[in-house]
């Protein structure tokens, strides 16, 4: 997909890699968009105003409080006139001053004030990017619907290894390019529909002390209620415990066992779409034991008896079906194929199939997934669980919004 018409604001920081960002205005251009840059005062000691002004066919932006700037192109406009804001390379100060919203130059001004995607391609030093504030800044970031290209892992510039080389200039125009498209089916609203969500892992009592629990922190179910209710949709949020803030215009359930989350899910009824993205515990103690169990005497034994499946239980119901019921499958392998198998044996519509082979998700910022419904399967690259949610909120939405809904 090319950039035709595009308008990208290009912020550059200051760090090392900028001087990827001239090659970065050239490809952009190339791929039809038009940029105009703004330079921090860092970024200006790494690459000049001249420089950028001259490969992007417009002059550098770079003070907040140049007077002919503010009066000519003031920094909201600034903001407004761009389709997408790509930060390149976003320096660990530049994502700590977005993270906490502070306004004291151009760029963190512009960057306050915008209302069009962000697009990050952090570019550091090791140690900075795996301090535990940048780690903060970054989750927060993402949180808050900023997207994040790389860093890639390498031979940095100060002479360390690690992971903080800032993203290949082709990486980081393939992500401006899907940030674009996801933006485009951003038209879709789900204005008047209920959307329900199951998020987090459910904790089963043994006593009043002890659970047994799951890893799931229970991000990409909290980011799909987002990216939901974003999209105009009422929404339900089932939550078991997690350490997660709310998001933002979602009614938030908060359970602890399967039998709760149960419970929860068929209060909520009626709704237009279900997705059940939650860890939900596969057991439960047969008795549960009203006081502490001491240690005193024989090591108990666990009698286990299965929980309901939430998801098939809504499914299957004959009335008040949700529409469209999701469900999430982790997978180690064949993740299309098993995911497919669920989908049948769970009566749901689509599943969205985890590839958990490659190593941890839970927790993990990042997704890999396949979406399989009856009409075939797509597989999504690798995205943040931010990303994952954005696109399958687009194609909920996609899915209500015409005749193909019938899938
Ligand atoms: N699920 C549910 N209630 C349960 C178990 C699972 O609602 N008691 C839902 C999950 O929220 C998810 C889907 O079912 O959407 C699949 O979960 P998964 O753990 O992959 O499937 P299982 O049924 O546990 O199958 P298996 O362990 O055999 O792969």
């Amino acid at each position: 997909m090319s950039l035709n018409g595009k308008r990208i604001l290009l912020v550059i920081a200051g760090g090392i890699a900028a001087y990827k960002s001239l090659d970065l205005i050239r490809r952009l251009r190339e791929r039809g968009a038009a940029v105009r840059a703004i330079l921090t005062r860092a970024g200006a000691a790494f690459v000049t105003p001249l420089a950028v002004g001259a490969l992007a066919g417009e002059k550098a932006y770079t003070d907040l409080f140049s007077l002919t700037d503010e009066s000519a192109m003031g920094h909201i406009r600034l903001s407004r006139e761009s389709d997408l804001i790509v930060i390149a390379p976003a320096t660990a100060d530049l994502l700590a001053k977005m993270a906490a919203g502070l306004a004291d130059d151009l760029a963190s001004t512009v960057l306050l004030a915008a209302n069009t995607p962000i697009l990050a391609a952090p570019g550091m030093n090791v140690e900075m990017w795996e301090h535990a504030a940048t780690r903060r800044n970054v989750e927060r970031l993402a949180a808050d619907g900023i997207a994040f290209v790389g860093p890639a892992a390498g031979d940095l510039a100060c002479g360390e290894v690690g992971q903080g080389r800032m993203a290949e200039v082709a990486d980081i125009v393939a992500a401006a390019e899907r940030l674009l498209a996801d933006a485009a089916g951003g038209g879709l609203r789900l204005d008047g529909r209920h959307a329900l969500v199951t998020a987090g892992p459910t904790r089963e009592p043994l006593d009043p002390v002890r659970f047994l629990s799951n890893y799931s922190s229970g991000k990409q179910g909290f980011a799909i209620a987002g990216a939901l209710a974003a999209r105009g949709a009422r929404t339900t949020l089932i939550a078991g415990p997690t350490a997660l803030p709310n998001p933002p215009g979602v009614t938030i359930v908060a359970v602890e066992t399967a039998a709760d989350m149960l419970a929860a899910c068929e209060a909520a009824l009626p709704a237009d779409v279900a997705v059940f993205a939650a860890a939900v515990a596969d057991w439960r103690v047969a008795r549960r034991n009203e006081v502490k169990i001491k240690k005193a005497g024989e090591t108990p034994t666990l009698a286990l008896i299965e929980n309901p499946d939430i998801l098939a239980t809504i499914a299957r119901r004959s009335d008040c079906r949700p529409t469209l019921v999701v469900g999430f499958a982790a997978e180690t392998g064949a993740a299309p194929e098993q995911g497919r198998d669920k989908l049948v044996r769970k009566g749901c519509d689509w599943i969205v199939a985890n590839d958990v082979s490659g190593g941890a998700v839970f927790g993990a910022e990042r997704n890999r997934v396949h979406i399989v419904t009856p009409a075939g399967t797509e597989s999504w690259p690798e995205l943040t669980k931010r990303e994952v949610a954005e696109r399958l909120a687009v194609r909920i939405a996609t899915h209500f919004a015409g005749p193909h809904a019938a899938e």
